[in-house]
């Protein structure tokens, strides 16, 4: 099929990344060398800066981060501490008052709250009274945007049996984003995981009882993983029709991966087969209705993500947790500790910020839109940034040289094989703003985060 398709056959040879050389660059565009490393002391002027930013928007999404699990999946990319009751008790002690600070600073004040988003880790490793606890305190500062959405990522295990999902809804969470990545019991015992189709028939028939819509997770590229594997979980999910789902290519970022390839090389799924792969997951999708990054038309099935590409702003609560507004992105610090240290003793927790020039701006306006169905009003991007909205001309043409993007008029758009491999698509409008914007050498597109072993304890 490969072979007999010419537009395939150019985003195989000109556009497409194997395993090896891949970066989960989606949904956001970044640059991380551009980051400035923020001194304690400039917490707060940074935190002004931020609210200053903020002052012409009045939507905004809320990420907050529960960096706690109790698994160590082998591909993992979020870098978890082990769940354990002290340390997530202290943590969630800082993130109750990050929100009092953040608060008390304004930055929610006229702003409605579109979207929330607790992300992880594994954010269903906390009971579900200190996640109404976190709902309840940004609840005394934020006003919702009716018909907003709060969504949770979820373990499968964690929503069995247990009536575990009545609560979080009773809580006044959405939706949930499970994670499963495959039902192949040989590839999820080789990457340390086990979620039967079975069990996920249950998660769903528990979560849609309760009012819940849910998100799965899947994956492809993992250790081990065949075409035959592949068809097979399209096969379970054509059974379980989950309410969204999201199918993601293996980022090879965990040193436990690393380890395992190397003893296993066998294991790494080969460049033709992983091409296979993101065609044949992504003509399930499509041939399903599902939406996801490269062709949203609503916010049906991501909807935190869908806004997030229409450049609404996020603030991130928690370690790590990344805010973006239209010119400034800060970075929290990473470690619980210091984390903590900072916020306990009243100051913002900034590890790093980036003041996005003109340049950034657009750069990152395309990225965005053009993960959207309707694509990048080129009209629009030029009377925003008449600067330098001519560099990227040569972008367009090169991606629509390999069959990725259409212009009509002033609309540039995925095609339906660009947005297959959006993905890709993400990596090479990065790999082309390094080269344009003439950054050293060292400025390499690289991952978000770099899993490690749960035993990383820092607290
Ligand atoms: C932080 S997890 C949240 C869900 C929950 N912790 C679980 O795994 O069941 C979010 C999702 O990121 C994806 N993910 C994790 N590591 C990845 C990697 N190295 N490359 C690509 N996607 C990854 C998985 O699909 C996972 O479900
Ligand atoms: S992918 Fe695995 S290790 Fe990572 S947060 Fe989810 S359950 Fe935990």
């Amino acid at each position: 099929m490969i072979h007999s398709d010419p537009t395939l056959r150019k985003i195989r040879d000109g556009l497409f990344h194997g395993l090896r050389d891949y970066t989960k660059s989606f949904p956001d565009f970044s640059i991380p060398q551009k980051f400035e490393m923020a001194r304690p002391s400039e917490g707060h002027a940074l935190l002004a800066r931020m609210n200053e930013s903020l002052r012409d928007d009045d939507e905004m999404l809320l990420y907050v981060h529960l960096p706690f699990c109790y698994h160590e999946c082998v591909f993992c990319n979020t870098a978890p501490r082990r769940a354990n009751r002290e340390g997530q008790a202290r943590y969630l002690a800082s993130l109750l008052g990050e929100i009092r600070l953040y608060g008390d600073a304004g930055i929610f004040q006229g702003k409605r709250i579109r979207s929330v988003y607790f992300g992880g880790g594994t954010p269903t490793a906390y009971p579900t009274e200190d996640l109404r606890a976190i709902l309840d305190a940004l609840d005394a500062y934020c006003e919702f945007a009716r018909g907003n959405i709060v969504t949770v990522e979820a373990y499968p295990k964690h929503l069995c049996g247990n009536g575990r999902p009545r609560e979080l809804a009773d809580a006044g969470v959405h939706r949930l984003s499970v994670g499963c990545q495959t039902f192949d019991p040989a590839v999820a015992a080789l990457v340390n995981r086990s979620n039967p189709a079975d069990q996920i028939r249950e998660v769903l028939a528990e979560c849609h009882a309760a009012g819940l819509t849910v998100n799965v997770d899947m994956m492809i590229g993992l250790p081990g993983q065949t075409l035959e594997g592949l068809h097979d979980d399209l096969a379970a999910l054509d059974e379980l029709r989950p309410d969204a789902v999201e199918y993601m290519r293996h980022e090879i970022v965990n040193p436990l991966a690393t380890a395992l390839y190397d003893s296993r090389p066998e294991l790494l799924t080969d460049d033709d087969a992983l091409f296979a792969m993101v065609v044949d997951s992504q003509a399930w999708m499509e041939r399903n209705g599902y939406e996801q990054n490269g062709w949203f038309e609503s916010d049906r099935f991501f909807p935190y993500r869908y806004h997030w590409l229409q450049e609404i702003p996020f603030v991130g609560l928690g370690s790590r947790a990344r805010s973006f507004t239209r010119h400034l992105s800060v970075d929290k610090h990473e470690s619980l500790q210091i984390y903590s240290q900072l916020i306990d003793r009243g100051d913002p927790a900034i590890a790093r910020s980036l003041a996005l020039g003109s340049q950034d701006q657009m750069y990152r306006a395309v990225f965005l839109r053009l993960q959207l169905k309707r694509g990048v009003d080129l009209d629009e991007i030029d009377r925003r940034f008449p600067q330098s909205s001519h560099e990227l001309t040569p972008l367009l043409d090169d991606l629509e040289a390999h069959g990725c993007v259409s212009r009509d008029g002033a609309t540039a758009r995925l095609t339906r094989y660009g947005s297959y491999f959006v993905e890709d698509v993400c990596c090479a409008v990065i790999d082309y703003a390094l080269q344009r914007c003439g950054y050293p050498p060292s400025y390499r597109r690289m991952p978000h985060s770099a899993g490690s072993r749960t035993a990383r304890l820092d607290h």
